[in-house]
C-alpha cells in the first residue's frame, strides 16, 4: 500500500511530543488512530513505509521525524469472559488503559492485579515487555491474547507459553516484531485465580502496610499501598516527562555478583532461578554519582535514580547522550551493563 491508497482515516504530519510520556519533540509523517480489529486489518499488506504500533507511549524513546505510520491502539473494551471453580477469565482491548482495568477489576471483586496498580501505559503494551512491580508479573496472570499479523491479516492468538515471557521480555522483543509492527496486540485475556493470596514479600510494599498499621490485607489495601509507593517515588508524565524506568535491573553471573557483594554489602542483590543475581540498576546508578544529576535538559530523578526524567525541552540526542554517559560510568565503576528498558526508535 503507498499513502495515495491510505483510508481516509490516516492522518499526515502529527505531533510526537504529546503522545509520549518522554515528550520528545517531532512529528510523525502519517498517523492513525485505531479503534476496532477490522479497522487495523484495512492497514495490513507488503509494505515499504515503516509501521509502528504505540499505545500509551509510556516506555518509548520517540523523537524527532519519524517517517512511517503510526499506529494508534485505542481498541476498548472489557469484559467477564468466562468464569470456573478456580479462575475469573477476562478480557480487554488493547487500548484499554492499564490502571483502569486493574481498578475495575478489583471494583468487581476480582482481585489478581492489585500488584500492577498504577503501572502507566494500556493494556496492548503490557505483555511487550511483561510488565511487572512488586513481586508479580503480567506473565503471571496471562491466559492468551490476540494478535494482528500486518503482512498476511491473519488474526493470530498466542497462549502463555507461545509468549515466551522472561524478566521485561516476550517474543515480541527476542523477535523484534515490536518495533516495525509485525504483530500488533489487539485484545488480552487474564486469568485470575479464585485462591487469592496476597503478595507482599517486596520490601517497600511490605513497608508501606506496616506504615498503614494492615495486618491481613485485601487486594483493594494491597493496590492501595502500591499507588502510595509508586506516588512518591515515581515522577507523574503530567507534570514531569519521563518514560519509567530507563534501564532493566542487570543480570550478572554468580561469580561477578558474589565478588559484589563482597565489595558492596550493601548493594540489592536478587538471586535468580537460573543461579544468576539481578541488580537494582538504580542503585548501581545513584552510586556512580548520578541520582539527581543531569546532561542538558535531561537527568536521572532525584528520588529514583533509574528514572530519567525531561526538564522541558529536551531533544532525543541529549536522552541518548545521558543514557551513554550512565552507561559508561556504571560499566567503568562496577563493571556491568545496563540495558536500556524502554523501546528506541
Ligand atoms: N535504589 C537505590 N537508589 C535509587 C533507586 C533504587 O539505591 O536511586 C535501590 C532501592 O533502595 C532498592 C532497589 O534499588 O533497594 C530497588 O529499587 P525499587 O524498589 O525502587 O525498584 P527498581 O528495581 O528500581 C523495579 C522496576 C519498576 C517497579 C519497581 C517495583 C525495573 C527496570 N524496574 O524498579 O518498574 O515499579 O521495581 O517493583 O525492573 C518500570 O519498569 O518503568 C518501573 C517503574
Amino acid at each position: 500500500m503507498s499513502p495515495r491508497e491510505f483510508p481516509d482515516f490516516v492522518e499526515r504530519g502529527v505531533d510526537l511530543a504529546t503522545r509520549t510520556t518522554l515528550a520528545l519533540p517531532g512529528q510523525a509523517a502519517f498517523y492513525a488512530r485505531i479503534t476496532s480489529t477490522g479497522q487495523l486489518a484495512r492497514l495490513t499488506g507488503n509494505w515499504s513505509l515503516r509501521r509502528f504500533a504505540l499505545g500509551g507511549g509510556s516506555n518509548v524513546v520517540l523523537g524527532g521525524d519519524f517517517d512511517g505510520l503510526l499506529l494508534h491502539l485505542a481498541i476498548g473494551g472489557r469484559e467477564l469472559i468466562g468464569e470456573d471453580e478456580n479462575a475469573w477469565y477476562v478480557r480487554a482491548g488493547a487500548g484499554e488503559n492499564w490502571h483502569q482495568l486493574v481498578a475495575w477489576t478489583l471494583a468487581q471483586g476480582w482481585p489478581g492485579l492489585e500488584n500492577l496498580a498504577l503501572i502507566p501505559g494500556t493494556v496492548g503494551a503490557a505483555p511487550i515487555q511483561n510488565i511487572g512491580a512488586y513481586g508479580l508479573e503480567l506473565a503471571d496472570r496471562f491466559l492468551s491474547l490476540e494478535a494482528l499479523d500486518m503482512q498476511s491479516g491473519r488474526l493470530l492468538r498466542l497462549d502463555r507459553a507461545a509468549c515466551r515471557f522472561a524478566y521485561r521480555d516476550s517474543v515480541f522483543k527476542q523477535q523484534g516484531w515490536h518495533l516495525d509492527a509485525q504483530l500488533v496486540i489487539t485484545r488480552v485475556t487474564f486469568r485470575l485465580p479464585k485462591a487469592w493470596q496476597a503478595l507482599t514479600g517486596y520490601g517497600e510494599l511490605a513497608a508501606e502496610l506496616e506504615r498503614q498499621a494492615v495486618d491481613h490485607p485485601s487486594a483493594q489495601q494491597i493496590a492501595a499501598a502500591v499507588i502510595a509507593v509508586r506516588s512518591r517515588k515515581l515522577p507523574d508524565p503530567a507534570t514531569l516527562p519521563n518514560a519509567g524506568s530507563f534501564f532493566h535491573n542487570p543480570l550478572v553471573d554468580a561469580t561477578l555478583g558474589a565478588r559484589l557483594q563482597q565489595i558492596y554489602p550493601d548493594l540489592p542483590c536478587y538471586p535468580q532461578p537460573d543461579g544468576r543475581i539481578k541488580l537494582a540498576a538504580g542503585w548501581l546508578i545513584e552510586r556512580s554519582g548520578w541520582r539527581g544529576r543531569g546532561l542538558g535538559r535531561v537527568g536521572m530523578y532525584e528520588k529514583q535514580a533509574l528514572v530519567m526524567v525531561n526538564h522541558g525541552g529536551a531533544r532525543r540526542a541529549e536522552v541518548m547522550a545521558l543514557a551513554s554517559a550512565v552507561q559508561a560510568d556504571v560499566r567503568q565503576r562496577f563493571g556491568v551493563e545496563l540495558t536500556p528498558e524502554p523501546i528506541i526508535l
